[in-house]
């Protein structure tokens, strides 16, 4: 094992403890609900009582100025920053704000950042199996023969990413928007079943921007995503509900054309 796979191999993910569902009956069927979260940095308030509802199996788009609280929001669900006050629950009853980062992403929230961080040196099919074992936590069995089912969930999610023809390619040799779509992929080997995709097609070119629009539409239903952008083409060609995030609350939300008439939102963002 090289050192780049020994160091991934010591990231231990405990199980997820999963809370009390106090406020499960209020949920309907969401598969995120935040209400009333506060971030604040030095007095600062990054989200200022953020509401934000998530149904099962939709696509949203986030979008917002620079500094709006977008990407402090995913913090906030993947657990990487605490608010001071409101709450988070996924899945009807699990409690964010009572579980760490591993335990989260363990519970089904997977989360990709902008930058891809894929294996450089392993092939692409390494990629995927790595991302399958660290969601099961048996790294040392790393180089044991895979199973069928395991196979075939592999090549699922090649073909998903349409990388099929690169899987024995090394990571390092794709193009940044194949390397945003294999990071995807890892993502997809650990089942989330709510993908939080910040920034995904910065850098792409434009055929790569189409394709990453049509593998997020193909996401969606049988797993719930959102997305944030400030790709305004992008986001109007995979767009069902938009919401509008400025100084760390919602300021609109509803169907594209709508957000994109609506003045207060060409004001703040779509105006400049
Ligand atoms: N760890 C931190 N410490 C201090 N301030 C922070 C921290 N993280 C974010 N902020 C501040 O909180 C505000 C919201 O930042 P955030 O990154 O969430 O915005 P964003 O909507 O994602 O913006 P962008 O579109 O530029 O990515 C910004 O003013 C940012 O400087
Ligand atoms: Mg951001």
């Amino acid at each position: 094992m090289n050192t780049e796979l020994r160091q991934a191999a010591s990231v231990e993910t405990p199980r997820p403890a999963v809370a009390a569902a106090s406020t499960a009956d209020l949920l309907h069927g969401a598969i995120l609900y935040l209400q009333g979260i506060t971030v604040s940095f030095d007095g600062f308030r990054a989200l200022d009582n953020l509401s934000l509802t998530i149904e099962r199996g939709e696509l949203r788009c986030i979008i917002g100025p620079n500094g709006a609280g977008k990407s402090t929001m995913m913090d906030v669900v993947t657990g990487k920053t605490r608010p001071d006050a409101g709450t988070a629950y996924f899945d009807r009853n699990v409690d964010l704000l009572t579980l760490s980062e591993p335990e989260i992403a363990l519970a089904g929230i997977g989360r990709k950042f902008q930058k891809p961080t894929v294996f450089e040196r392993q092939p692409v099919l390494v990629n995927l199996e790595l991302a399958m074992k660290a969601n099961k936590g048996v790294w040392s069995t790393l180089l044991a023969t895979l199973r069928g089912e395991e196979r075939d969930r592999i090549d699922s999610v090649l073909e998903t990413i349409g990388l099929e023809t690169l899987r024995d390619a090394p990571a390092g040799a794709l193009s940044h928007g194949q390397k945003q779509w294999l990071e995807i992929g890892m993502l997809l080997m650990q089942e989330p079943q709510l993908l939080l995709v910040d920034e995904p097609v910065a850098g792409m070119t434009h055929q790569e921007t189409d394709r990453t629009a049509e593998l997020l539409v193909s996401l969606a239903g049988s797993h719930s995503v959102v997305v944030v952008e400030h790709d305004m083409e992008f986001v109007r060609s995979i767009a069902r509900k938009v919401t509008v995030l400025h100084e760390g609350r919602v300021l609109a939300e509803g169907a594209m054309d709508d957000v994109q008439n609506n003045p207060k939102v060409v004001e703040v963002y779509l105006g400049s």
